[in-house]
């Protein structure tokens, strides 16, 4: 009960603050901002002393920097889209980059944004310097770069590296709030972000781990240092407001009614109106995919637009990097490698019953049985590859065994062949083989594997719906690099469509294809990454000359 009494009263507090933010806060804020930016001066200048002394280190051991970075001109963004600030923020801009990430060495696709980002930015500007605010204490400076290196392949350069611990992690833990937990975790990350200000006033704050309250505080005391965020996915989602409803979907399906649900529908609500005050604090906002950017929009976009002092109200898809690079280094796209290529529609899942494995292969009959006529591959017959892995404790090899069987009733055996847990070299050797890649789940939220599919040139027959429409499956100039389908006979029609296309066309395609799959490579998400660095920098360099 007292729990409750505090959460309620911290609730209303926030909500007064945040929504009326009457001057005299304000200034109580600046008063507090000002106190914290001197307290931390020392450590500020120490850690420039450390920076400086590590690269003199470094510098002794002969490696220099440009032997390490080899590729870091390449992805300097082309100056015809660049701030007005640009003269100041150029190479030389040696600010101070927080980046928010209490769970930083927890080796997750989060934590590959993080560093690809902060290599990033190391290699545009070389003179600043990056502070990662993390929990982890049980792991010093050398075993995180280390751990960097061995998960992800990603090599920072060490003295423009630092990490500041934060020791009261435990308050955005879900266990530390039994209830009320969206609202508990997003104070607790007021707490550990108080917490991090405290050790280091940075130049530019930027959360990486979705605690958008964080850079509300931040902002709300430092009004000169600009914000970002990388979202990857919404604290609160508007399927989740609509999912209360009567016939609604999902695990509160029909859950707002009675008088427990109308308190969750409002809290839910009231919630949902901070995180969008909340979100309109924030300069510059990022998502991971287009999934995530049409949710914060519809949570964000209204405030931000009312916010006259926001200058890029847009927000933006950055994707996160993929190994694309394994794929298009070992598989060629060209007019020889065309020879090596036969009709063979090639489908990399495991075998669980959402990948519909059999639905494509009914597809695959159906296409079969109609006899094609296909112009790039006259008098053979076309395959298809299925390719996955079997786990043991599940039902997956008794799956197979079922989508044997239902491959022998379609009469199709022959022409269908199982590869269970095959090898990564062998899945790339039939990427090189075969013409298309298939994908037959609904509504899957990314899909690595239409990304993989593409890099090695495959004619993509993906599900109508989730990442493989929005993202993944677009048209790259114009043109498609691929086929939707939705019912049995449309996937029919898409192999049809895809084998029937003249050898130029399909070069063509492959080609496309390849490009497309070049937005999820380091380097694309290097370049959308800098861009959105650019307008935090330049707005730091303009507030802080005024
Ligand atoms: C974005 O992040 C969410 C949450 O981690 C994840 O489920 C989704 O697959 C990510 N999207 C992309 C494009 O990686
Ligand atoms: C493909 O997606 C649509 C929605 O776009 C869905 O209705 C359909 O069931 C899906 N088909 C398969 C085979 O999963």
């Amino acid at each position: 009960m007292a729990l409750l009494v505090i959460i309620l009263s911290l609730l209303v507090g926030t909500a007064v603050s945040v929504i009326l933010l009457p001057k005299t806060l304000h200034l109580l804020a600046e008063l507090v901002g000002r106190r914290l930016r001197h307290a931390s001066r020392t450590r500020r200048e120490l850690l420039l002393d450390r920076v400086a002394a590590e690269t003199k280190a470094l510098e002794a051991e002969g490696k220099t920097k440009s032997a390490e970075d080899d590729d870091w001109e390449k992805i300097v963004p082309s100056p015809k889209g660049s701030p007005p600030h640009r003269a100041q923020a150029g190479v030389e801009w040696n600010g101070v980059v927080g980046f928010f990430h209490p769970f930083c060495n927890a080796g997750g696709g989060g934590e590959r944004v993080l560093w690809a980002a902060i290599r990033a930015t190391q290699q545009r500007w070389p003179q600043a310097l990056c502070v990662v605010y993390t929990g982890d204490h049980d792991v010093d400076k050398t075993a995180i770069l280390r751990r960097v290196k061995d998960r992800f392949n990603i090599h920072l350069h060490p003295p423009t590296v630092h990490f500041l611990y934060l020791t009261t992690r435990h308050w955005v833990l879900a266990s530390t709030w039994p209830r009320f937990t969206l609202l508990g975790q997003s104070l607790g990350s007021v707490i550990l972000a108080y917490d991090a200000l405290c050790l280091l006033v940075p130049d530019i704050f930027i959360d990486t781990m979705g605690y958008a309250f964080s850079l509300a505080l931040s902002s709300w005391f430092f009004p000169s240092v600009p914000t970002g965020a990388y979202v990857h996915y919404p604290t609160i989602s508007t399927d989740m407001l609509d999912s209360l409803q009567a016939g609604g979907q999902g695990v509160n399906a029909g859950a707002g009614e009675g008088y427990r649900g109308m308190a969750k529908k409002k809290y839910w609500q009231l919630f949902a109106q901070l995180y969008s005050k909340v979100g309109s604090t924030i300069d510059v906002v990022m998502t991971n995919s287009t999934w995530t950017q049409s949710h914060i929009q519809s949570l964000w976009s209204a405030n931000r637009d009312a916010r006259t002092a926001l200058v890029n109200k847009d927000i933006n898809v950055v994707f996160p990097p993929v190994a694309v690079e394994d794929v298009t280094e070992a598989v060629e796209v060209s007019e020889v490698s065309e020879k090596r290529r036969g009709p063979a529609l090639l489908y990399i899942a495991q075998f669980r019953p959402e990948k519909n494995h059999q639905l494509i292969l009914e597809a695959f009959a159906s296409f079969v049985h109609s006899h094609p006529n296909l112009t790039a591959y006259p008098g053979q017959t076309p395959t298809l590859v299925l390719i996955g892995s079997v786990r043991g404790s599940h039902d997956d090899a008794k799956r197979v065994y079922n989508l044997r069987l239902l491959a022998h009733e379609l009469k199709v055996d022959e022409h269908v062949e199982f590869l269970c847990d095959a090898p990564w070299p062998l899945m790339l050797e039939w990427m090189g083989k075969a013409s298309i890649g298939v994908n037959g789940m609904w509504n899957e939220h990314f899909g690595i594997g239409v990304v993989e599919y593409q890099a090695a040139g495959l004619i993509s027959v993906v599900n109508d719906s989730g990442g493989p429409k929005l993202d993944i499956v677009v048209k790259v100039d114009g043109k498609p690099t691929g086929f939707h389908a939705t019912t049995v006979q449309e996937y029919a029609d898409g192999f049809r469509k895809a084998l029937s296309l003249s050898s130029l066309e399909t070069l063509a395609m492959r080609h496309r294809a390849r490009k497309s799959a070049e937005r999820f490579t380091d380097r694309g998400f290097a370049e959308k990454w800098l861009a959105n660095m650019e307008k935090l920098v330049a707005l730091q360099v303009a507030r802080t000359n005024n």
